[in-house]
């Protein structure tokens, strides 16, 4: 594995790996052991959107590991416009160990993997975030002991987050469930490739568009802003489609009564999920936040540990 840029990318038996490794290393810094594994390396972030997360867990997950990272703002890199998203690959390149990338068009994270000589991962686009995706399976994980079988239903927006978490579910042996209003399913390419993987694992996919039904049984809840970075323009507008698919206490009771709650965050209160929910005892989304940091060392270590 030389980049990180989709689960697609993975088998089950390597995702898995990550799952173990990420566990692994959660413990060993839990309780002050953990190593400078990555000692002297440095990561290059490129942000073209903004962080809270992604920015500090792979910052901390770089100065945990015995590294440093750079933070490079969209005002100093602006792929493609100051210079063309190669050049920058081959010149970040020559000075840092890895690349972190937060794009908008997910081919200029394809292009710096293409045209750089270190490894690239994938810190968001508007197709996938895998680096959330193997989080949140980590968070599954952790809480239910197995991943295999369990009912994910994804709420909303059939984007990024959606997109991971089919393929990760799918990865996985679960059975993934998006709920979206007609015009905001997942694409056609991310349904078909998740489908594909799901088939090696007895996994599933389905797609509905009624939030009571999807949500009946389920072992988790997940939902995702209605409006993600870049579609501020559309954000009235998905605001008169979406309420159905807010997460609440009616649409908690629906589900498992040990249901995971699940955000990626950063939240809208009061759109796509209520507070009552979000601050309630099935919400995860805090443990889910720090597991950003954990799942993101052992993607860096998978990566650079043996260089
Ligand atoms: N979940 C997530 O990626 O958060 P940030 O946008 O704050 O990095
Ligand atoms: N779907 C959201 C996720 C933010 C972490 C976005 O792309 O803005």
């Amino acid at each position: 594995m030389k980049d990180f840029i989709t689960l697609a990318q993975l088998t089950p038996g390597e995702l898995q790996g990550l799952l173990d490794l990420a566990v692994a290393l959660k413990m060993k810094q839990k309780r002050g052991q953990g190593e400078p594994l990555l000692k002297d390396k440095v990561l290059g972030m490129v942000f073209q959107k903004p962080s809270l997360r992604t920015r500090v867990s792979f910052d901390m997950a770089m100065l945990q590991l015995g590294g440093h990272a750079l933070y490079l703002s969209p005002n100093e890199i602006q792929l493609g416009r100051r210079e063309s998203t190669g050049d920058v690959a081959r010149v970040l390149s020559r000075y840092v160990d890895a690349i972190m990338a937060r794009v908008f068009a997910h081919q200029d994270v394809v292009d710096l993997a293409c045209y750089a000589s270190v490894p690239v991962i994938n810190g968001l686009s508007d197709y996938s975030h895998p680096c959330q995706g193997l989080t949140d399976l980590l968070t599954i994980y952790e809480k239910r002991g197995s991943l295999a079988g369990a009912r994910l239903v994804y709420l909303g927006d059939g984007n990024n987050v959606a997109a991971s978490l089919m393929f990760g579910g799918a990865l996985t042996g679960m059975h993934v469930v998006v709920a979206s209003p007609s015009g905001y399913e997942p694409p056609t390419d991310v349904v078909t490739r998740a489908r594909e993987l799901a088939q090696a694992t007895g996994g599933s996919i389905t797609l509905l568009d009624d939030p009571h039904g999807a949500a009946r049984g389920a072992d988790v809840l997940y939902t995702d802003t209605w409006a993600s970075m870049g579609q501020e323009s559309e954000a009235a507008e998905r605001r008169t489609v979406f309420p159905p698919y807010q997460i609440n206490a009616a649409l908690l009771g629906e589900a498992t009564r040990d249901v995971l709650v699940m955000h990626c965050l950063p939240a809208h209160r009061g759109e796509e999920i209520t507070d009552d929910v979000m601050d309630g005892p099935n919400s995860v989304v805090f443990d889910q936040a720090e597991n950003r940091l954990h799942a993101q060392k052992a993607i860096l270590v998978e990566l650079l540990g043996k260089v």
